[in-house]
Order: C-alpha cells, then structure tokens, then sequence
C-alpha cells in the first residue's frame, strides 16, 4: 500500500519545521510542505529547509498576484476594515493559502493537508473553513494545536532529531503580506505597555520621521488602484512602492485591542503602510463619485464584509453577493487622489474623478452659483411638514 500524504502548510519556522518529523512519526506519512510567497518570502531558502527537515516534497507558489487581485482589491473597493482598525492582511491571506493547499492535494492525491495554527486563534478557522468548502473527504491536521509541546520543547525535539533549524529569536510572533505585519504575544499582552520600538519594522517612529511631508498622487480605475504619481503600475508593485514611501513617513501603525472569533481579546501590533494609504485614498475618491445613500448603504456592507472576511467565511455565497454589490458601486470610482503623508498622518489633500458627483456649480459661492435658493424655501416648508405636525399635535 502507498504511504499516506500529507499536504503540509510550511512558512519555514520552528513550528512547521518540527511538524514534518512529527507528522511522519504519528502518521507514518510522506509530507509535501507548500510555501506560498504572499509578499515577503524568499521560497527558495524555505524550499531548501523543508526538505533538509524531511519533506519528500517541497511546492512552493508565487501567490502575490492572485493576493492581490482576488483578495486584496476586493477588500479594498469594499473598503473593508475590521472594528475600523485592521485592514485584514493576515485574514485575507488565509484564504489564499487553503485553496493553494486544496490545490496541491488533489494534484498529489494526498489524504490530508497540515497547518500550523495553534488552537487560540482565528487562522485555524479560516484555513480549515477554507478548505472544507473546497475540498471533499480531505482531513485536516493542527499539530500545533494538538501535539502538546511548548517552545522549549520544540527545541528539544528538533535537537533529538538533528533538524538543522535554529529557532528565531523574535519576541513576538509576527506574521506578515503585503497587505501588512502582524505582532503579538510577548511584552504586546500588557494592553497598557506602549508597543517597544521593536515591535515595528515596516515603519519609522511618526517622531523620527521626515519633518517636510510627501505627496503621492494615487489613480483608481473603477475602485483598483492602476498608478501612482502618473506612473502605471501592477499591482504588486504599487503596494509594494507604497508600504516602503508610506512606512518612511511613519504611517500605518495600528494599536488595537481585537475579538477575536474564539472569543479571545487580544492586543494586536499591526503595520499596513499601503493598506491605510490606499483605504484612505479610495473613500476620498468616493466621496466624490457616490450618492449619499450609496455611500451610507456603502458603510454598512464594508462593514459586514470586514467580518466576513476576518471570521473565516470567504468561500461563501454571502461574499460573492457583497462582492457583486460592491463591483456595481465602483463603476464611477474613477480618478485621481493626492495624499499627504507626514509623520505618521496620511491624508486626503486632493481628489478629482472623471464622472465626480460635485458640481462646481452647485457648490459655489462665487458668482457663478447655479443653485435656486428660491427653492430651498419650498423644500423646507416640505421637508418640516411631519416635524411641525407631530410637534403640535403631540408636543
Ligand atoms: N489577529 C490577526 C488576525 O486574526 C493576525 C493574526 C496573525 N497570525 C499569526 N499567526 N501571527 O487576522
């Protein structure tokens, strides 16, 4: 009988590393590790580890595009941000890598696929939501979450074993995309404890940063950013170029106190230099091309996608209706936003779109005001109507 595979999520660190033996061991398994380059990753490094720890096979995939265009621009548009702090990376990287991990075990005809999530967080939802929508009949197995060892004994084991990994000495446990870093644990679980200098490293301190501030000059066509200071762009890049010219300014840190979906609050230490520029920019530009009552309606779905997204259910009908919602609402966010980034503030400085639903005409105060003022007394006699009756028959 072939030997039982195993599809294994693998970043490269101490926590997947040692759960290639230790799948092997209790499952008497081959394991094929999958990498996945969300932004920051050097695959070939962790290609090299996975099998120096023993995978029979290690996979590895370029997913930054497929991050973006799939998951990041959508989020975008839609202008999701959970608890209006936390612009989701890590949660719509998930996603991502349960269907990449659904992917390689139907290539391999493997029985199950491995992660490395521990039992108090919301990844573990996600990833295993994600790949039960996507798959049938494939188990899933959290080592972490059930092999009962601590750091040390991690170490321990990895040393039994010869595993040439050494630990990293990071004091938080991070996790990283282009759509920013996370941290948490170590001296962030004092709520009360301002964030160590340490603890950032995709932006400078707001106080260290340059005194003259920057522009950048963002272009959206339908709600995708496309340019930046007239330059076309991928998207890949863009974020990229922004998260480093924004994080020089010091903008996108994000201190926040977060509920989780386990019913944990934790305190999260998050960058997202690209991501709070480019959300900004967006709303700018579409407080010039959509309705009040869009805009309002707007808020409400950015809302629930924002949750959606960070509770794990991105293989859902309920995302693909917000999602068609959120396309039909886009279709005049076309045009240009100046930001100004200056020591850890990124505002909007300018916005101009190609079918604005600001009128100059209207707007004015000048000479060339279009607007009936006559009008505005008839409207007022209607609009007050309900208040005058209900305030004299009911007082
Ligand atoms: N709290 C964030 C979230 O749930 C970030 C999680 C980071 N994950 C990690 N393994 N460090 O999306």
């Amino acid at each position: 009988m072939p030997r039982k595979k195993i599809v294994l999520a693998y970043s490269g660190g101490l926590d997947t590393s040692v759960a290639v033996p230790w799948l092997k061991e209790n499952y008497d398994a081959d394991i094929i590790t999958c990498t996945i380059d969300l932004g920051m990753v050097d695959l070939e490094t962790i290609r090299q580890r996975a099998y120096d720890v023993g995978a029979v096979e290690a996979v590895t995939v370029d997913g930054r595009d497929t991050l973006v265009n799939e998951f990041l621009w959508p989020a975008l548009r839609a202008g999701a941000i959970y608890e209006g702090q936390y612009p989701l990376a890590t949660a719509l990287g998930r996603p991502l890598i349960a269907r990449y991990l659904a992917e390689v075990a139907a290539a391999h005809g493997a029985e199950a696929i491995a992660h490395g999530c521990t039992g108090k967080g919301n990844d573990q939802v996600r990833i295993e939501v994600g790949v039960a929508a996507l798959t049938q009949g494939v188990e899933v197995i959290a080592p972490i979450r059930d092999w009962g060892m601590n750091r040390q004994d991690e170490v321990e084991y990895a040393r039994e074993r010869n595993l040439p990994i050494a630990p990293s000495n990071s004091k938080f446990s991070t996790d990283e995309n282009l759509w920013g870093r996370s941290a948490e644990a170590g001296e962030l679980e004092d709520p009360w404890a301002e964030p160590p200098e340490d603890a950032y490293e995709w932006t400078i301190n707001p106080a260290a940063a340059p005194d003259a501030p920057a522009y950048v000059e963002i272009r959206f066509d339908e709600g995708v950013p496309t340019a930046v200071d007239g330059e076309s762009m991928g998207g890949v890049d863009l974020i990229a170029h922004l998260n480093r010219l924004a994080g020089a300014h010091g903008v996108g840190r994000i201190d926040h106190v977060e509920n989780r979906l386990v019913g944990i609050k934790s305190r999260e230490v998050y960058e997202s230099p690209a991501a709070v520029a480019l959300h900004a920019a967006h709303r700018g530009l579409e407080t010039m091309t959509l309705s009040r009552e869009q805009s309002r309606f707007k808020e409400r779905v950015a809302q629930e996608y924002a949750e959606l997204v960070y509770n794990g259910l991105w293989y859902t009908a309920h995302r693909r209706d917000l999602d068609a919602y959120v396309a039909a609402t886009q279709q005049h966010v076309t045009g240009e936003v100046r930001l100004r980034l200056h020591k850890g503030t990124c505002v909007v400085a300018g916005r101009r779109a190609e079918r604005p639903l600001y009128d100059y005409g209207l707007a004015t105060y000048d000479r060339a005001d279009e607007f009936d003022h006559n009008a505005a007394k008839g409207f007022i006699d209607i609009y007050g109507l309900p208040v005058r009756t209900q305030n004299r028959r009911q007082g």
